[in-house]
């Protein structure tokens, strides 16, 4: 299995790792195959992604893909944070062997939990928003 550079340099000095404390939106996701699980926390201020950490206990790959993950939402509106998808963090990582693509989409999840969660807070039904990764 090859991984690219960039997944290597994210796994081995992870970006944005952590927890917030009083998050705007926090999400979880997690995969049965594998059992990995990704947590994300979102401080969200005027519409922007001010801030964003995660926490994830899993393989090299969901820790690279949380890390890109927290990189290309940082600074956003919510309304382009949604629109992430595991092709987007794939692509920002140069590529992931096909048997860790499922990393990806974990990520992607995590995102949309935590926004989906900071919805629900402001009183917005997130199911529109859920459905576009169900
Ligand atoms: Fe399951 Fe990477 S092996 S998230």
């Amino acid at each position: 299995m090859q991984y690219s550079q960039k997944v290597i340099e994210h796994f081995t000095n992870p970006h944005n790792v952590g927890e917030i404390e009083n998050a705007d939106g926090v999400g979880e996701a997690g995969n049965d195959k594998c059992g990995d699980i990704m947590k994300m926390y979102l401080k969200i201020e005027n519409n922007i992604i001010k801030d964003v950490k995660f926490k994830t206990f899993g393989c090299a790959s969901a820790i690279a893909t949380s890390s890109i993950a927290t990189d290309l939402i940082k600074g956003k509106s919510v309304e382009d944070a949604v629109k992430l998808t595991n092709k987007a963090v794939i692509d920002a990582l140069d590529g992931l062997p096909a048997i860790k693509v499922h990393c990806s989409v974990l990520a992607e999840e995590a995102v949309k939990a935590a926004l989906a969660d900071y919805y629900k807070r402001q009183g917005i039904d997130p199911a529109p928003l859920l459905e576009s990764f169900e």
